[in-house]
Protein backbone atom coordinates (compact mmCIF):
# COMPACT_ATOMS: atom_id res chain seq x y z
CA UNK A 1 0.00 0.00 0.00
CA UNK A 2 1.43 3.33 -1.21
CA UNK A 3 2.34 6.27 1.98
CA UNK A 4 -0.69 8.87 1.03
CA UNK A 5 0.68 12.32 1.28
CA UNK A 6 -1.13 15.89 1.78
CA UNK A 7 0.88 18.42 1.20
CA UNK A 8 0.12 21.77 3.44
CA UNK A 9 0.82 24.78 1.76
CA UNK A 10 1.53 25.85 -1.98
CA UNK A 11 4.86 27.67 -1.16
CA UNK A 12 9.01 26.90 -2.78
CA UNK A 13 9.75 24.52 -0.52
CA UNK A 14 6.36 22.48 -0.57
CA UNK A 15 6.82 22.41 -4.45
CA UNK A 16 10.99 20.91 -4.09
CA UNK A 17 8.92 18.12 -1.62
CA UNK A 18 6.37 17.09 -4.04
CA UNK A 19 8.77 17.02 -6.65
CA UNK A 20 11.27 14.86 -4.36
CA UNK A 21 8.61 12.56 -3.16
CA UNK A 22 7.47 11.67 -7.38
CA UNK A 23 11.06 10.80 -8.11
CA UNK A 24 10.50 7.28 -5.41
CA UNK A 25 8.27 4.60 -6.84
CA UNK A 26 4.34 5.52 -7.25
CA UNK A 27 3.48 2.59 -5.79
CA UNK A 28 5.09 3.21 -2.17
CA UNK A 29 4.39 7.24 -2.58
CA UNK A 30 1.25 8.75 -3.94
CA UNK A 31 -0.04 12.47 -3.21
CA UNK A 32 -3.61 12.64 -2.37
CA UNK A 33 -4.10 16.30 -2.03
CA UNK A 34 -2.45 19.90 -0.94
CA UNK A 35 -4.09 22.79 0.66
CA UNK A 36 -3.43 26.17 0.32
CA UNK A 37 -4.67 29.27 2.05
CA UNK A 38 -6.07 30.54 -1.30
CA UNK A 39 -8.09 27.59 -2.59
CA UNK A 40 -6.80 29.22 -6.44
CA UNK A 41 -2.64 28.96 -5.11
CA UNK A 42 -4.29 25.17 -4.05
CA UNK A 43 -5.46 24.42 -7.83
CA UNK A 44 -2.44 25.69 -9.33
CA UNK A 45 0.08 23.45 -7.42
CA UNK A 46 -2.38 20.52 -7.92
CA UNK A 47 -2.52 20.94 -11.55
CA UNK A 48 1.85 21.73 -11.95
CA UNK A 49 1.75 18.46 -10.10
CA UNK A 50 -1.16 16.19 -11.17
CA UNK A 51 -2.83 16.31 -7.65
CA UNK A 52 -6.43 15.30 -7.53
CA UNK A 53 -7.70 17.43 -4.69
CA UNK A 54 -6.86 20.43 -3.40
CA UNK A 55 -8.34 22.58 -0.49
CA UNK A 56 -8.14 26.17 0.00
CA UNK A 57 -8.10 25.83 3.63
CA UNK A 58 -5.62 23.80 5.94
CA UNK A 59 -8.47 22.47 8.09
CA UNK A 60 -10.19 20.52 4.85
CA UNK A 61 -6.62 18.71 4.31
CA UNK A 62 -6.96 17.72 8.12
CA UNK A 63 -10.59 16.68 7.60
CA UNK A 64 -9.33 14.07 4.46
CA UNK A 65 -9.74 11.01 6.05
CA UNK A 66 -7.50 9.56 3.16
CA UNK A 67 -4.69 10.95 3.75
CA UNK A 68 -1.60 9.23 6.23
CA UNK A 69 0.73 12.03 6.70
CA UNK A 70 1.30 15.60 6.05
CA UNK A 71 4.02 17.72 5.12
CA UNK A 72 3.95 20.53 6.27
CA UNK A 73 5.99 23.57 4.64
CA UNK A 74 4.78 26.58 5.78
CA UNK A 75 7.40 29.44 7.78
CA UNK A 76 8.17 28.75 10.59
CA UNK A 77 6.38 30.87 12.75
CA UNK A 78 3.24 28.88 11.59
CA UNK A 79 4.72 25.49 12.24
CA UNK A 80 3.31 25.51 15.74
CA UNK A 81 -0.77 26.22 15.18
CA UNK A 82 -0.43 24.10 11.93
CA UNK A 83 1.86 21.24 13.83
CA UNK A 84 -1.59 21.29 16.25
CA UNK A 85 -4.37 21.08 13.54
CA UNK A 86 -3.18 18.07 12.19
CA UNK A 87 -1.84 16.15 15.20
CA UNK A 88 -5.07 17.19 16.88
CA UNK A 89 -6.70 15.83 13.70
CA UNK A 90 -5.01 12.42 14.27
CA UNK A 91 -2.65 13.25 10.93
CA UNK A 92 0.92 12.16 11.16
CA UNK A 93 3.22 14.68 10.49
CA UNK A 94 6.95 15.29 8.62
CA UNK A 95 7.27 19.44 9.49
CA UNK A 96 9.56 21.71 8.07
CA UNK A 97 12.69 22.49 10.03
CA UNK A 98 12.91 23.80 12.27
CA UNK A 99 10.35 22.43 13.77
CA UNK A 100 9.07 26.24 15.80
CA UNK A 101 10.36 28.99 16.80
CA UNK A 102 11.78 28.07 20.43
CA UNK A 103 12.24 25.32 22.51
CA UNK A 104 8.71 25.81 24.30
CA UNK A 105 6.80 25.54 21.01
CA UNK A 106 8.74 22.59 20.46
CA UNK A 107 7.79 20.66 23.29
CA UNK A 108 4.04 21.95 22.65
CA UNK A 109 4.30 20.23 19.54
CA UNK A 110 6.07 16.79 20.67
CA UNK A 111 3.20 16.43 23.81
CA UNK A 112 0.37 16.88 20.97
CA UNK A 113 1.55 14.76 19.16
CA UNK A 114 2.25 12.21 21.78
CA UNK A 115 -1.50 12.57 23.07
CA UNK A 116 -2.93 12.23 20.01
CA UNK A 117 -0.46 9.18 19.51
CA UNK A 118 0.55 10.07 15.49
CA UNK A 119 4.30 9.98 14.35
CA UNK A 120 5.80 13.40 14.03
CA UNK A 121 9.52 14.17 12.48
CA UNK A 122 11.54 17.31 12.10
CA UNK A 123 12.36 17.51 8.20
CA UNK A 124 15.73 17.63 8.76
CA UNK A 125 16.43 16.10 5.48
CA UNK A 126 20.15 15.76 5.32
CA UNK A 127 20.09 13.16 8.14
CA UNK A 128 18.46 10.99 5.13
CA UNK A 129 21.26 11.13 2.69
CA UNK A 130 23.30 8.30 1.72
CA UNK A 131 27.01 10.85 3.01
CA UNK A 132 24.66 10.71 6.19
CA UNK A 133 24.19 7.05 6.70
CA UNK A 134 27.70 6.07 5.38
CA UNK A 135 29.27 9.06 8.13
CA UNK A 136 27.28 7.26 11.18
CA UNK A 137 28.53 3.80 9.50
CA UNK A 138 32.31 4.97 9.88
CA UNK A 139 31.82 6.77 13.47
CA UNK A 140 30.18 3.30 14.72
CA UNK A 141 32.97 1.49 13.67
CA UNK A 142 35.71 4.06 15.11
CA UNK A 143 37.35 4.26 11.19
CA UNK A 144 38.87 7.88 12.16
CA UNK A 145 39.69 7.01 15.78
CA UNK A 146 37.79 9.14 18.75
CA UNK A 147 36.18 12.18 17.28
CA UNK A 148 37.81 15.80 18.48
CA UNK A 149 36.46 18.35 16.35
CA UNK A 150 33.54 18.83 14.07
CA UNK A 151 33.25 22.00 12.04
CA UNK A 152 30.41 23.24 9.92
CA UNK A 153 28.68 26.46 8.09
CA UNK A 154 26.05 27.04 5.71
CA UNK A 155 26.45 30.92 4.58
CA UNK A 156 24.43 32.35 1.94
CA UNK A 157 23.41 35.82 0.74
CA UNK A 158 19.41 36.02 1.52
CA UNK A 159 18.73 39.05 1.81
CA UNK A 160 16.32 39.49 -0.84
CA UNK A 161 14.19 36.91 0.90
CA UNK A 162 11.57 38.56 3.38
CA UNK A 163 11.19 35.34 5.01
CA UNK A 164 15.00 35.25 5.99
CA UNK A 165 15.22 38.90 6.98
CA UNK A 166 11.83 39.79 8.86
CA UNK A 167 11.30 39.04 12.08
CA UNK A 168 7.67 38.42 11.79
CA UNK A 169 8.35 35.36 8.99
CA UNK A 170 11.02 33.92 11.40
CA UNK A 171 13.90 35.72 9.55
CA UNK A 172 17.11 35.06 11.14
CA UNK A 173 20.60 32.83 9.92
CA UNK A 174 20.60 30.35 13.34
CA UNK A 175 16.56 29.41 12.92
CA UNK A 176 16.71 28.70 8.97
CA UNK A 177 21.01 28.08 8.17
CA UNK A 178 22.49 27.28 11.09
CA UNK A 179 20.30 24.24 11.82
CA UNK A 180 21.41 22.56 9.85
CA UNK A 181 24.99 22.92 11.14
CA UNK A 182 24.18 22.06 14.32
CA UNK A 183 22.41 19.12 13.22
CA UNK A 184 25.31 17.93 12.08
CA UNK A 185 27.54 18.39 15.06
CA UNK A 186 24.64 17.14 17.10
CA UNK A 187 24.79 13.83 14.91
CA UNK A 188 28.42 13.34 15.09
CA UNK A 189 28.29 13.25 19.20
CA UNK A 190 25.22 11.26 19.02
CA UNK A 191 22.50 13.72 20.43
CA UNK A 192 24.79 14.66 23.50
CA UNK A 193 24.04 17.97 24.86
CA UNK A 194 27.05 20.06 24.98
CA UNK A 195 28.83 21.23 28.12
CA UNK A 196 29.01 24.70 27.03
CA UNK A 197 28.36 26.71 24.25
CA UNK A 198 29.61 30.50 23.27
CA UNK A 199 27.89 32.64 20.59
CA UNK A 200 28.61 35.62 18.58
CA UNK A 201 26.76 37.54 16.22
CA UNK A 202 25.93 40.70 14.08
CA UNK A 203 22.32 41.61 13.80
CA UNK A 204 20.19 43.07 11.33
CA UNK A 205 18.40 46.42 11.82
CA UNK A 206 15.10 43.96 11.90
CA UNK A 207 16.34 42.40 15.13
CA UNK A 208 17.07 39.16 13.20
CA UNK A 209 20.48 37.39 13.53
CA UNK A 210 22.26 37.87 9.91
CA UNK A 211 25.84 36.07 10.91
CA UNK A 212 26.98 33.87 13.62
CA UNK A 213 29.72 32.04 15.05
CA UNK A 214 29.38 29.59 17.43
CA UNK A 215 31.92 27.26 19.59
CA UNK A 216 30.41 23.99 21.47
CA UNK A 217 32.42 21.79 23.91
CA UNK A 218 31.21 18.43 24.59
CA UNK A 219 32.45 16.20 27.39
CA UNK A 220 36.15 14.34 27.19
CA UNK A 221 37.32 18.09 25.54
CA UNK A 222 35.48 17.22 22.26
CA UNK A 223 34.61 20.62 20.50
CA UNK A 224 32.81 22.02 17.45
CA UNK A 225 32.54 25.11 15.44
CA UNK A 226 30.05 26.73 13.06
CA UNK A 227 29.17 29.58 11.34
CA UNK A 228 26.13 30.73 9.74
CA UNK A 229 25.25 33.36 7.48
CA UNK A 230 22.07 35.21 5.83
CA UNK A 231 24.56 38.13 4.64
CA UNK A 232 27.43 35.99 2.78
CA UNK A 233 28.05 33.42 0.65
CA UNK A 234 30.77 30.64 2.46
CA UNK A 235 32.76 27.42 1.71
CA UNK A 236 29.41 25.55 3.29
CA UNK A 237 31.34 22.53 4.12
CA UNK A 238 31.67 20.25 6.87
CA UNK A 239 34.67 18.24 8.70
CA UNK A 240 35.07 16.07 11.54
CA UNK A 241 38.56 15.48 12.77
CA UNK A 242 39.21 12.28 14.74
CA UNK A 243 41.98 10.91 16.03
CA UNK A 244 43.24 8.56 13.18
CA UNK A 245 41.68 10.74 10.06
CA UNK A 246 39.00 13.03 8.69
CA UNK A 247 35.85 12.73 7.39
CA UNK A 248 35.12 16.03 4.86
CA UNK A 249 31.41 16.94 3.62
CA UNK A 250 32.37 19.13 0.93
CA UNK A 251 29.71 21.92 -0.19
CA UNK A 252 26.78 22.02 0.00
CA UNK A 253 26.96 20.36 3.40
CA UNK A 254 23.29 20.28 4.01
CA UNK A 255 22.33 18.23 0.75
CA UNK A 256 25.97 16.40 0.03
CA UNK A 257 26.64 14.59 -2.95
CA UNK A 258 29.78 13.49 -2.28
CA UNK A 259 32.57 12.46 1.12
CA UNK A 260 35.75 12.49 1.45
CA UNK A 261 37.18 10.05 3.55
CA UNK A 262 40.94 10.72 4.91
CA UNK A 263 41.76 11.93 1.69
CA UNK A 264 39.35 9.09 -0.47
CA UNK A 265 36.45 10.61 -2.12
CA UNK A 266 32.95 8.70 -3.14
CA UNK A 267 30.35 10.77 -5.26
CA UNK A 268 26.33 9.98 -4.58
CA UNK A 269 24.36 11.06 -7.01
CA UNK A 270 20.94 12.76 -6.92
CA UNK A 271 17.85 11.93 -9.49
CA UNK A 272 16.98 14.14 -11.75
CA UNK A 273 14.06 16.53 -10.86
CA UNK A 274 10.40 16.86 -13.73
CA UNK A 275 10.40 20.44 -12.77
CA UNK A 276 12.94 22.73 -11.79
CA UNK A 277 13.73 23.39 -8.11
CA UNK A 278 13.49 26.17 -6.09
CA UNK A 279 16.42 24.86 -3.76
CA UNK A 280 19.69 23.16 -4.51
CA UNK A 281 19.37 19.01 -4.19
CA UNK A 282 16.04 19.37 -3.36
CA UNK A 283 15.28 15.71 -4.95
CA UNK A 284 17.43 14.74 -2.15
CA UNK A 285 14.26 14.95 0.19
CA UNK A 286 13.35 11.41 -0.99
CA UNK A 287 14.91 9.88 1.81
CA UNK A 288 13.56 11.80 4.52
CA UNK A 289 10.28 10.90 2.97
CA UNK A 290 11.11 7.08 2.47
CA UNK A 291 12.17 7.28 6.36
CA UNK A 292 8.44 8.72 7.34
CA UNK A 293 6.94 5.56 5.24
CA UNK A 294 9.24 2.94 6.85
CA UNK A 295 8.44 4.38 10.69
CA UNK A 296 4.70 4.52 9.59
CA UNK A 297 5.09 0.95 8.26
CA UNK A 298 7.08 -0.03 11.81
CA UNK A 299 3.81 1.90 13.18
CA UNK A 300 6.87 3.97 14.90
CA UNK A 301 5.57 7.74 16.28
CA UNK A 302 8.89 8.73 15.61
CA UNK A 303 12.29 8.34 14.02
CA UNK A 304 15.04 6.83 15.70
CA UNK A 305 17.60 9.09 13.22
CA UNK A 306 15.99 12.75 14.14
CA UNK A 307 13.93 11.72 16.91
CA UNK A 308 12.00 13.92 19.26
CA UNK A 309 14.64 14.19 21.93
CA UNK A 310 16.87 15.20 19.14
CA UNK A 311 14.30 18.20 17.86
CA UNK A 312 14.34 19.21 21.52
CA UNK A 313 17.77 19.62 21.41
CA UNK A 314 18.16 21.68 18.53
CA UNK A 315 15.44 24.24 19.72
CA UNK A 316 17.48 24.59 23.38
CA UNK A 317 20.65 25.18 21.42
CA UNK A 318 19.04 27.18 19.16
CA UNK A 319 16.98 29.09 22.73
CA UNK A 320 20.65 29.50 23.87
CA UNK A 321 22.31 31.24 21.00
CA UNK A 322 19.80 33.51 20.42
CA UNK A 323 19.70 34.43 23.85
CA UNK A 324 23.69 35.40 23.29
CA UNK A 325 23.24 37.17 20.21
CA UNK A 326 20.57 39.06 21.39
CA UNK A 327 17.47 38.09 18.95
CA UNK A 328 14.26 37.34 20.62
CA UNK A 329 10.85 36.93 18.93
CA UNK A 330 7.43 37.64 19.78
CA UNK A 331 7.01 33.93 20.24
CA UNK A 332 9.17 33.95 23.57
CA UNK A 333 7.47 36.80 25.22
CA UNK A 334 4.18 34.63 24.89
N1 LIG B 1 14.45 21.59 3.71
C1 LIG B 1 14.90 22.63 3.04
O1 LIG B 1 15.87 22.54 2.33
C2 LIG B 1 14.18 23.92 3.16
C3 LIG B 1 14.41 24.89 2.16
C4 LIG B 1 13.67 26.04 2.23
C5 LIG B 1 12.78 26.24 3.25
N2 LIG B 1 12.62 25.30 4.22
C6 LIG B 1 11.68 25.53 5.32
O2 LIG B 1 10.36 25.49 4.78
C7 LIG B 1 9.53 26.50 5.33
C8 LIG B 1 8.93 27.33 4.20
O3 LIG B 1 9.94 27.94 3.44
P1 LIG B 1 9.64 28.44 1.92
O4 LIG B 1 10.90 28.99 1.40
O5 LIG B 1 8.92 27.39 1.17
O6 LIG B 1 8.64 29.65 2.26
P2 LIG B 1 7.58 30.43 1.35
O7 LIG B 1 7.50 29.83 -0.01
O8 LIG B 1 7.88 31.88 1.48
O9 LIG B 1 6.23 30.18 2.17
C9 LIG B 1 5.73 28.88 2.38
C10 LIG B 1 4.26 28.97 2.71
O10 LIG B 1 4.06 29.54 4.00
C11 LIG B 1 2.82 30.24 4.00
N3 LIG B 1 3.08 31.66 4.31
C12 LIG B 1 3.97 32.48 3.76
N4 LIG B 1 3.91 33.72 4.30
C13 LIG B 1 2.92 33.67 5.23
C14 LIG B 1 2.35 34.60 6.12
N5 LIG B 1 2.81 35.89 6.17
N6 LIG B 1 1.36 34.21 6.91
C15 LIG B 1 0.89 32.95 6.88
N7 LIG B 1 1.40 32.00 6.05
C16 LIG B 1 2.40 32.36 5.24
C17 LIG B 1 2.24 30.15 2.60
O11 LIG B 1 1.31 29.08 2.60
P3 LIG B 1 0.06 29.01 1.56
O12 LIG B 1 0.63 28.44 0.30
O13 LIG B 1 -0.92 28.13 2.23
O14 LIG B 1 -0.44 30.40 1.40
C18 LIG B 1 3.45 29.84 1.77
O15 LIG B 1 3.16 29.19 0.56
C19 LIG B 1 10.40 27.29 6.31
O16 LIG B 1 10.12 26.89 7.63
C20 LIG B 1 11.84 26.91 5.93
O17 LIG B 1 12.72 26.87 7.06
C21 LIG B 1 13.29 24.14 4.17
Amino acid sequence: MATRWGICSAGRISHDFTVALKTLPAQDHQVVAVAARKLEDAQEFAKKHSISRAYGSYEELARDPDIDVVYIGVIHPHHLSTCLLFTNAKKNVLCEKPLAMNAKEVQEILASAKRNNVFLMEAVWTRFFPTSVEIRRLLAQEEVGEVKMVRSEFGAPLMHVPRSVQKELGGGAVLDLGIYCLQFITMVYNGEKPECIQATGVCLETGVDETVVVTLKFSKNRMAVFTCSSGLQLPNDAIIVGTKGTIRVPSNMWCPTSLVVNGKETQYSLPEPYLPLNFVNSTGMRYEAEEVRQCLLKGLKESPVMSHSDSLLLAEMEDEIRRQVGVVYSQDCQ
